[in-house]
C-alpha cells in the first residue's frame, strides 16, 4: 500500500520510551555515510531518558501499524549547561524559557515526507501556552534537509561554531507563545 502523507501519526513519548528511540536512533546513525552530521554515538539510552523528563519530551512519529519512523526529542534544560542559549548570549533570567531540540531522525524509507519538519511543528503545538519563549537548535551547515526543515518551521541560523568536541554547527532559534527576537540577546 502507498503511504501517503496523512497516514503518519504524532505522539508524545516519555522515558519510557527512551530504548525505542535509542535503537531508532542507533539504526540511522549506522546507516549514515556521513556520520559527523548526526554525532550520536556517544548517547545512551540515560542521556535520551533525561532528555524527556523535567518538561522534555519525545516525539514519536508512527505508521498506522505502529511502526516508529522518526523521533525528535525536546529538552527544557533550564540552568544547565546544554542550553544553547549560553552559546548566543541570551539574558540569564531568559534561559528558563528556552527549549531545545536536540535530536531528529528518520528511517530512510520514511524520508521524503517532511517528517523532521512535522514532528518540529507538532513539538511546537505541544509547547502552546507553557512558560517556553524560545526553540533552539544546532544543525551541521552540511546538513541540508535538516536545515531546511528547521527553517520551514521559522527557524533562523544565530552563529555557526564548533560544538560537540569539534563539530561545527549552525545554531538556530525561534520565538514561540509570544517571544520577541528582540528579547534574544546576541554575544558577539
Ligand atoms: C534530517 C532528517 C531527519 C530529515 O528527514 P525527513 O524529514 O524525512 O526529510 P525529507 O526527505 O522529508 O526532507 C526534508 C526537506 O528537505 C529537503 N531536502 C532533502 N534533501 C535535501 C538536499 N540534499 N538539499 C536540499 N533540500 C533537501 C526536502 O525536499 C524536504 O523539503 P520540503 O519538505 O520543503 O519538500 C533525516 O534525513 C535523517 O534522519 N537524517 C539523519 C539524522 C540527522 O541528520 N538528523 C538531523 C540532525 S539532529
Amino acid at each position: 500500500m502507498t503511504q501517503t502523507q496523512d497516514d503518519y501519526r504524532f505522539r508524545a513519548a516519555g522515558p519510557e520510551e527512551a530504548e525505542a528511540f535509542h535503537r531508532l536512533m542507533r539504526e540511522v546513525w549506522r546507516g549514515m555515510e556521513d556520520r559527523e552530521l548526526f554525532a550520536v554515538d556517544d548517547l545512551d539510552r540515560d542521556w535520551i531518558a533525561a532528555r524527556m523528563t523535567g518538561g522534555g519530551f519525545g516525539v514519536a512519529v508512527c505508521t498506522p501499524a505502529g511502526e516508529m519512523a522518526g523521533m525528535l526529542l525536546v529538552s527544557i534544560p533550564g540552568l544547565g549547561e546544554d542550553n544553547l542559549g549560553y552559546d548566543v548570549g541570551m539574558a540569564e533570567d531568559r534561559l528558563p524559557q528556552v527549549g531545545v531540540v536536540e535530536i531528529a531522525a528518520v528511517l530512510p524509507r520514511h524520508r521524503g515526507h517532511g517528517l523532521e519538519r512535522r514532528m518540529m511543528a507538532w513539538a511546537e503545538d505541544r509547547l502552546a501556552g507553557t512558560e517556553i519563549r524560545c526553540l533552539m537548535a544546532t544543525i551541521s551547515p552540511r546538513n541540508p534537509a535538516s536545515l531546511h526543515s528547521a527553517e520551514r518551521c521559522g527557524y533562523r541560523v544565530i552563529l555557526t561554531k564548533e560544538k560537540y568536541g569539534g563539530h561545527l554547527r549552525h545554531i538556530l532559534m525561534k520565538p514561540i507563545n509570544g517571544g520577541r527576537w528582540s528579547d534574544l540577546t546576541i554575544q558577539e
